[in-house]
């Protein structure tokens, strides 16, 4: 049977933003994450400690995660590829990191700069030292059905980077389709490797729509028991080192999605169609969400 409430993390201010061009000032992306969070959103992914050369819109993560109005139930969440963004994250207290691996060889390299072997290398001491600090730690996997330079991902690529985040001690891990070519029977084969290693309280979808297949597929997930997901409010997005890949599933259509089936999310759909519209017109566009615009437009 379905689930009966979903989890959202509304990556849009990391994963959204992170690849737009034009500068963002800090202040909106603060702004942003305050009108998420009265929408009702218990969890944000609010900005990534990487290299500024690799990714220059998230070089304010320090004053973007300073200025932000914390409310204590909501879980702030933050990435960090190695030990240097680690540390610079801890100083900003985030409630969660992330890791970020690929179950594609190629993919780590480009995204990372490493193979899947040297990220693992890379993130053990990175969990052990945000878990000392009593820190939780996810660990994404990109690429998990379909890779830009390897094309299809066989779960059992799945089940093994699935194993190796397991064995250092990560709590939680995504079902990540960066580049959106996933159809749901192949989601479900990635979602169950996953499952190989961790309960279904710990594995969650994050679907790019570049295909629009995200929300088929996260019905395919929800069939499964799967109760997190990831979205982008206004369909925010892309992931630089995929070329052509369109933003998350926006928010607004996972949430119309879930209530129309009767799931609770806690989000307010009329307050996160006013986030979408105010980071967008901040982008100087218009959501790219079917339910925001419908609602809009009404
Ligand atoms: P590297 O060049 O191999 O690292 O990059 P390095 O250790 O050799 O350092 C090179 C330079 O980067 C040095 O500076 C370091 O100080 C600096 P320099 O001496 O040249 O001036 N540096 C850093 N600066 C700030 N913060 C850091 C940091 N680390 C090193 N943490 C690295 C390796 C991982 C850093 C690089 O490849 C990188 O930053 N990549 C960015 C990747 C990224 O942000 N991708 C997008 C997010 S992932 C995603 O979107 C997918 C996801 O949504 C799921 C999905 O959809 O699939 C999560
Ligand atoms: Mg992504």
């Amino acid at each position: 049977s379905l689930p009966t409430q979903v989890r959202i993390i509304d990556v849009g201010p990391r994963d959204g933003l992170q690849n737009e061009k034009q500068p963002v000032p800090a202040a909106a992306k603060i702004e942003l994450v305050a009108r998420l969070q009265a929408a009702g959103l218990r969890e944000i992914e609010v900005t990534s400690y990487v290299s500024p050369k690799w990714v220059p819109q998230m070089a304010d993560n320090h004053e973007v995660m300073s200025g932000i109005r914390r409310d204590a139930r909501v879980r702030y969440s933050v990435l960090t590829p190695n030990m240097k963004g680690l540390e610079a994250a801890l100083r900003d207290r985030p409630d969660e990191i992330c890791v970020f691996g690929a179950a594609s060889e190629a993919f780590s390299q480009k995204n990372i700069n490493c193979s899947i072997a040297e990220s693992i290398e890379r993130f053990a001491p990175v969990v052990q030292a945000a878990h000392a600090q009593g820190v939780a730690v996810r660990g994404s996997m990109s690429c998990s059905v379909g890779c830009p330079y390897e094309g299809d991902i066989a779960p059992e690529r799945v089940a093994y980077l699935a194993g190796l985040m397991k064995g250092i001690g990560v709590d939680r891990v995504d079902v990540a389709d960066t580049i959106g070519v996933g159809t749901p029977r192949k989601i479900q084969g990635a979602i169950e490797a996953a499952l190989t290693h961790y309960d279904i309280a710990h594995v969650s979808g994050h679907f790019h729509d570049t295909y629009g297949q995200a929300l088929a597929n996260t019905l395919a997930a929800l069939e499964l028991g799967v109760w997190n997901f990831q979205s982008s409010v206004a369909g925010l997005g892309g992931c630089p080192y995929a070329k052509g890949a369109t933003g998350n599933v926006a928010s607004e259509d996972l949430v119309y999605l879930l209530h129309g089936m009767g799931i609770d999310t806690g989000i307010d759909l009329d307050q996160l169609v006013d986030a979408g519209a105010f980071i967008s017109a901040q982008l100087g566009r218009k959501p790219n969400s079917r339910v925001a615009t419908a609602i809009l437009n009404k």
